[in-house]
């Protein structure tokens, strides 16, 4: 089992881009599957997750070709019958390869079989199988089809009106997807807005939807099936919730100076600017801009007190991979900070309330596991342990960052599971930290 050794730190300073961001690696290349033409895509996260579901396009009969660093080219089925693949589907870790993908397979003519790694295997299915299966679909799988390995006929689906009972992007992106080559309209209403690259990049590929805010914060997107999409060429922003790692650790330690370069900024995923906003965080930014109908920014941040912070209800969606991060923020925060209605954490790569109270508790901190969130009192100081990642990446890399604020040794267990979304963070904790 892999481990690293992480010290207490001085300070982090440098420029720095980010790699490319994980869902919008994953959309462009499902997009670039089902669309007429070449996509080339710039800043692919070469990352386990996205080159998984580069390895199920490819099972699926499109061409990738790699240009050069980080520089992919795929070929497309343009609209024509996917090829039904011989072999079982292996999503790995990553939850929206299945999910999106299982959208995909279930609105074409072929048969497939889709599983993962024991994580994988055990986070829930029926949220996306029971849509699909009002579509027209045919899934069967462990558990009622609640559980991978999931077996998808796939034929020609009709659209349905959707209320997803969760904010889920991934919920979302699979019924979309399955929509857009099924028969009528599909609509999906979520109760608040999850992140929307999928919507955006429907967008850019040629694709049209409409979109509305409902009551009470619902939103409703619509499509129409049998659009065709168009290769596009695109550059992928930098990965907000990778960056979201150097930016605690820049503003946690006395005199940090990061500057974060090309970052994605989109609304539906930096909540974590605005609950640290709330804590009287400032942050520079500059160098605004756009890339693949993404917002994108540079932010500079330097070291500075944080205070405690409230967060709940529509603002969870668009900081939910920030929380185990935004716990270790919270642990040097002055006060009592509360995250609520956030139980979706329990059904992520592990149960991300138990795993990273457990684990920081280990160094010191006073946090609190609660029913749908975490209590967490600081500041408190840190003392270097033994913690483990639980297989989950976003716990190794908060546990590390933990380390450099932490005094003494901290040794974090069980870190190949970075490679799923990181796989620079360990060379960054040589290059960006002193
Ligand atoms: C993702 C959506 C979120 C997020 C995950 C990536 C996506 O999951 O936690 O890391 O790319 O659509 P849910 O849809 O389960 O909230």
């Amino acid at each position: 089992m892999q481990s690293w050794r992480v010290h207490s730190a001085k300070r982090v300073q440098g420029v720095w881009r980010p790699p490319g961001d994980k869902s919008i690696t994953h959309r462009a290349v499902i997009l670039g599957l089902l669309a007429r033409g070449t996509t080339d895509i710039e800043n692919f996260l070469e990352a386990d997750d996205c080159m998984r579901t580069l390895r199920i396009a490819q099972q699926l009969g499109a061409t990738a070709e790699r240009l050069g660093g980080a520089h992919w080219r795929i070929t497309g089925r343009g609209g024509e019958a996917l090829q039904e693949p011989p072999e079982v589907l292996d999503a790995g870790n990553s939850g929206t390869t299945t999910r999106l993908m299982a959208g995909v397979l279930a609105s074409h003519p072929i048969f497939s079989v889709l599983t993962g790694d024991d994580s994988l295997r055990r986070r829930p299915m029926r949220r996306i199988v029971e849509p699909l299966q009002r579509m027209g679909a045919h899934i069967d799988g462990r558990e009622d089809a609640s559980r991978l390995p999931l077996a998808i006929r796939g034929g020609q689906l009709r659209g349905i009106k959707y209320l997803s009972p969760v904010a889920s992007a991934q919920v979302k992106s699979c019924v979309l997807l399955a929509g857009l080559n099924a028969a009528g309209v599909t609509e999906v209403t979520e109760p608040t807005l999850s992140r929307d690259h999928t919507e955006r990049m429907l967008r850019a590929f040629g694709a049209e939807l409409e979109t509305q805010i409902c009551t009470a914060g619902a939103h409703r997107v619509r499509l129409r099936g049998g659009q065709r999409l168009e290769g596009q060429t695109l550059s992928v922003p930098g990965d907000f919730s990778s960056a979201a790692f150097w930016l605690a650790a820049a503003l946690l330690l006395p005199g940090s100076d990061l500057i974060i370069e090309q970052v994605g900024v989109n609304p539906t995923r930096t909540g974590l600017l605005q609950a640290l906003a709330q804590a009287g965080v400032h942050l520079e930014w500059s160098a605004i801009d756009e890339q693949a109908g993404e917002p994108t920014a540079t932010l500079r941040v330097r070291a500075q007190p944080i205070g405690a912070m409230h967060v709940e209800g529509a603002l969870v969606p668009s900081l939910i991979d920030e929380v185990p991060i935004l716990a270790l923020l919270a642990t040097q925060a002055c006060g009592e900070t509360q995250i609520r209605d956030a139980a979706e954490l329990r059904v992520k790569e592990s149960d991300r309330i138990e795993t990273i109270a457990t684990e920081l508790r280990k160094m010191g901190a006073q946090i609190e596991p609660l029913p749908d969130g975490l209590r967490i009192y600081g500041p408190t100081p840190l003392h270097g342990a033994e913690v483990h990642s639980h297989g989950d990446h976003r716990i190794a890399m908060t546990l590390a960052i933990a380390g450099l604020i932490a005094h003494g040794e901290t040794i974090v267990h069980d870190v190949a599971c970075v490679q799923t979304s990181f796989p620079e963070f360990e060379a960054l904790l040589y290059r960006l930290v002193q």
